[in-house]
């Protein structure tokens, strides 16, 4: 059989065979088959108020109807856009931001890196161009994010990337410190995931964050937070820069802010930066997008926040990792995994050997459970309403392909 016209993501371009998922409800999905499954990883670590949430889906339509879409350049605005930054400064993990909207994540961090060197131009030290980044780490597939990925496998082939982006190896605060000394005074930022998420879901270190933190003040560099997967509740707080108790002076955000209903992202500008865009009432921020501050994405956060504050889910996301981690802990007792890490909602299991992981997702997926492989590993992290049984079945159908 040809190859579909869609060319899919992440995708081997040869792939003729898919599954077609045509509806979802709470946890769960159905494919064109009428097969069911729970959504054990968020459909890609964003569906926090589950699927099929009508209060999304009206607000979505009722401001369709109102007003569908318009540009945000100067001098418009619009009242989603308006709300969604007010409400997003107001839960930001660093006092007096402000909010700048894209679409995707991998814009976000792109804003974000040239947020960094911009700051440092109007600060009047434009040597300051040197971006770092961590080993594991994932950052999109814009340019930006791909020159800052610690992963090579998606980093090599494209080309010239991004110069002066020095990635180092993960949990070594040391390395970091030897970049600020031998490239004194030229480092802009670094850029870091509270969690490592996609590249395998690693928590930082003890006191790693704090020490990323530290470097950053010593040497007037700002620290980036991308937290395209922690915000928005998946730690138990708003974000994973609250969780761990640091200040950023800029987060990316993305997924979750609208549970993914409509595709949104952003940067939230933290006091530094905020202050030297607006010490020249003659400068003009030369960056964005068409669709920056989009009134349907706007309007599906707004509501897609109502769910969270009226369910208590970022409270939620507490209860949800406390139940997935203790029964992975118990393959791990039982000496089923080699490894379980995580925090909050999101984990991963690293497999035993001589088990791939495509293959043990493609059997549970046959078992009606969607989990995503990650290298050796398998990642889960479900929706924040998903229900206790359903959180067992997950583990179940884990400990039955595994035992198989
Ligand atoms: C931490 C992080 N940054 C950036 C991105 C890129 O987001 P997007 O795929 O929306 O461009 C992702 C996507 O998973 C991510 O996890």
């Amino acid at each position: 059989m040809d190859a579909p016209a869609f060319l899919h993501p992440f995708t081997p371009p040869t792939r003729t065979e898919f599954i077609t998922i045509v509806g979802g409800d709470g946890a769960v999905v159905w494919d064109d088959q009428g097969r069911r499954y729970i959504d054990g990883l968020a459909s890609l670590w964003y569906v926090n108020v589950g699927h099929g949430r009508r209060e999304l889906i009206d607000a979505i339509g009722a401001q369709a109807s109102r007003l569908a879409t318009y540009h945000t350049f100067d001098p418009f605005t619009n009242e989603p856009a308006d709300r969604l930054a007010e409400r997003i400064a107001a839960i930001a993990p660093m006092p007096d931001a402000r909010v700048f909207f894209g679409n995707s994540g991998s814009e976000a961090v792109d804003t974000a890196m040239k947020l960094a060197r911009l700051l440092h131009r109007l600060e009047g030290r434009p040597e300051r161009q040197v971006i770092i980044s961590r080993e594991h780490g994932y950052h999109g597939t814009n340019y930006g994010g791909t020159s800052a990925q610690g992963l090579p496998l998606n980093r090599e082939g494209w080309g010239p990337l991004v110069g002066e982006v020095i990635n180092v190896p993960a949990d070594n605060l040391e390395a970091v410190a030897r970049v600020f000394s031998e490239r004194a005074g030229e480092v802009a930022a670094v850029l870091t995931e509270p969690v490592q998420g996609a590249g395998g879901v690693f928590p930082p270190p003890e006191g790693y964050l704090e020490g990323l933190r530290r470097l950053c003040d010593r040497h007037g560099a700002l620290l980036i937070m991308d937290e395209v997967i922690t915000g928005f509740g998946r730690l138990g707080r708003w974000f994973g820069s609250e969780y761990y108790g640091v200040e950023p002076d800029l987060v990316t955000f993305a997924k979750a802010v609208t549970s993914g209903y409509v595709p949104l992202s952003g940067v939230i500008v933290g006091r530094r930066v905020r202050a030297a865009l607006e010490s020249d009432p003659e400068f003009m921020l030369r960056h964005g997008y068409t669709y920056s501050g989009h009134p349907l994405a706007c309007a599906a956060g707004l509501a897609n926040l109502d769910v969270h504050e009226a369910e208590g889910l970022v409270e939620r996301a507490v209860h949800v990792g406390r139940r997935l981690s203790d029964g992975l802990q118990s393959l791990y007792a039982d000496g089923m995994v080699s490894d379980v890490r995580g925090v909050g909602a999101v984990w991963a299991v690293g497999l035993p050997e001589g088990r791939e992981a495509p293959e043990v997702r493609g059997r549970m997926i046959d078992r009606g459970v969607i989990v995503r492989p990650l290298g050796d590993s398998l990642a889960i992290c479900p929706p924040l309403v998903i229900g206790d049984q359903q959180i067992d079945t997950i583990v179940d159908v884990l400990a039955e392909v595994l035992a198989d």
